[in-house]
């Protein structure tokens, strides 16, 4: 980790824990940070340099931790601060970086702030506490998750909630609620914390007037979403970072449609990036890809900041079995009709090393989804009694929830739990054996392969991560390109094998036939 490197967040390999499911040190079957210390050597071999944590805190996990109870601890069941502390300098000198998930909307029902608001009614304007209209919610606004966003507590008033009922929205016109914010962010940032991602970031602020949604008015701003007092809550944020001496990123979820609104977010004085989700939503088709590599660059290019380029998350269908089914694009509205859609792993499989390829050729920084790495495809026959996904509960089961893509990591041996500690908390497949971490070192024709290599590729290559791109001219159904450096990229998304432009090939995907590009296949060729 060079201290250098002020701007690391513009061309970082970004690998991101969800710390339930990576690797269990005590047995409980569920992860946590003594795991992850103990493969730290695991993530530097594979040639990251930062890792982002989804949340660490303590939390009754009505949302997998994405309901905070307390902003400045760690939850028992991943260990303690002490022990967060040491995995921070551990993976410093492993020259690996640390994001932290940071969520701003929502606290949890355990907060000690929301327990006083049910207890004595202090507190209740740190929240969008209001009166029914009659017995119905005070506005029609509906959960991300399903159902009403409203729930009633004893006396009779009602909160308000985007996401489950055990995450109450805070209410961010309240001075309290921004100073204790500002104070988490250092609280974290003065331990040596490198970045934060926050968590719902376009969604925090509310038209104070609580309104009734409007079908007919545009998607953006909203009631709820992208409201213009957001970005003075990020220049205060970036004032924040920018006062330490060491660099600190600070890195937006911002789900917007129009891509220049999505950029006003990453203006030269607010965040540093945002993920891209048009990428991770885009069908594998070149010339949607193309559109929406297009869009990104132009948008970013506007502010000046870095793209990012995501292919899964922990909110996602993995996108080996993406890439395999007929519907090869994503979006959580659709999840409950692609689920079980049939997918050809094969090849999703050969789709997601052409996809990875393509990802870290790519200019700005990318991220890699613990497991992705791995090849793992979703996990689609979860038993409905093991789901703990809220969006299964809130649903009534008709959207099987983002349970599937969060299975614990297999790291070795032939039958659950792999090598990942106690049973896992949600159940292992039975035919991952031979996608452990043991079992894929060392096979040249490995997903761990194909992705340690072109990782390190990415680091050595000075045209990649950061810079300019330029297409060439290639045949339907191809992506090409060029960096600096004599680097081009070629990704045949058509169904006949193409011919290759001159150079010398630095990596493929699959093997090449006849000095030709297989379909569903790329290679990185360098032409000094
Ligand atoms: C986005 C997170 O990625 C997701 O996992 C979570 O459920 C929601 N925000 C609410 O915090």
């Amino acid at each position: 980790m060079s201290t250098a490197d002020t701007r690391w967040w513009r061309h970082a390999a970004i690998y991101q824990i969800y710390p339930r499911s990576f690797a269990d040190s005590d047995g409980d079957g569920v992860g946590d940070l003594a795991g992850v210390r103990g493969h730290l050597g695991y993530l530097r071999d594979l040639g990251i340099d930062a890792i982002w944590f989804s949340p660490w805190y303590p939390s009754p996990m009505a949302d997998a931790g994405y309901d905070v109870a307390d902003y400045r601890d760690i939850d028992p069941v991943f260990g303690t601060l002490d022990e967060a502390q040491a995995l921070i300098d551990e993976a410093h000198a492993a020259g690996i970086r640390i994001i932290i998930d940071i969520v701003p909307n929502h606290a949890s029902v355990e907060h000690a702030w929301f327990r006083a608001a049910v207890s004595t009614g202090e507190f209740r304007d740190r929240f969008h506490f209001r009166s029914g209209r009659g017995e119905a919610p005070p506005n029609d606004w509906e959960s991300i998750f399903g159902g009403p966003a409203w729930t009633r507590v004893a006396d009779g008033e009602w909160y308000l909630h985007l996401f489950d009922a055990g995450q109450p929205d805070l209410n961010w016109d309240h001075p309290a609620v921004r100073e204790e914010f500002d104070d988490i962010l250092r609280f974290w940032f003065d331990r040596g914390v490198d970045g934060i991602r926050i968590d719902s970031a376009a969604m925090v602020a509310k038209d104070p007037a609580l309104p009734d949604f409007d079908p007919a008015a545009p998607p953006e701003p909203h009631p709820w979403n992208d409201r213009d007092e957001l970005h003075e809550l990020y220049r205060r944020w970036r004032r924040i970072a920018d006062a330490y001496p060491q660099p600190k990123a600070l890195i937006g979820e911002v789900w917007l449609a129009d891509p220049l609104r999505f950029a006003r977010y990453l203006r030269h004085d607010e965040l540093h990036a945002a993920f891209n989700f048009d990428f991770l939503g885009c069908p594998w088709e070149a010339k949607a890809l193309r559109r929406c590599i297009d869009e990104t660059m132009a948008a970013h290019a506007t502010v000046g900041a870095p793209a990012t380029w995501v292919l899964s998350n922990h909110d996602v269908t993995r996108h080996v079995t993406r890439y395999g089914r007929a519907e090869t694009g994503f979006e959580h509205a659709l999840r409950q009709t692609r689920h079980r859609m049939p997918a050809d792993l094969a090849l999703g499989t050969r789709r997601a090393r052409a996809a990875a390829l393509l990802t870290f050729a790519l200019p700005g920084s990318v991220y890699v989804y613990q497991g992705e790495e791995l090849g793992l495809p979703e996990a689609e026959d979860l038993p409905p009694e093991a789901r703990q996904d809220p969006i299964h509960k809130r649903t009534g089961g008709i959207d099987p929830g983002r349970d599937g893509c969060r299975v614990p990591l297999p790291w070795s041996g032939t039958e659950p739990p792999y090598g990942f500690g106690g049973p896992g908390w949600l159940p292992q497949p039975a035919d991952w054996a031979a996608r452990t971490v043991a079992a894929q070192t060392g096979d040249p024709s490995s997903m761990l392969h194909l992705y340690r290599g072109t990782l390190a590729l990415r680091r050595s290559l000075p045209g990649l991560g950061d810079g300019p791109m330029e297409w060439l001219d290639s045949p339907d159904g191809v992506l090409a390109f060029r960096r600096d450096g004599g680097f081009v990229c070629v990704v045949n998304l058509s169904p006949e094998p193409v011919g290759l432009p001159a150079g010398v090939p630095l990596a493929a995907s699959g093997p090449l036939a006849d000095g030709m590009l297989p379909p569903d296949t790329a290679v990185w060729l360098t032409q000094e």
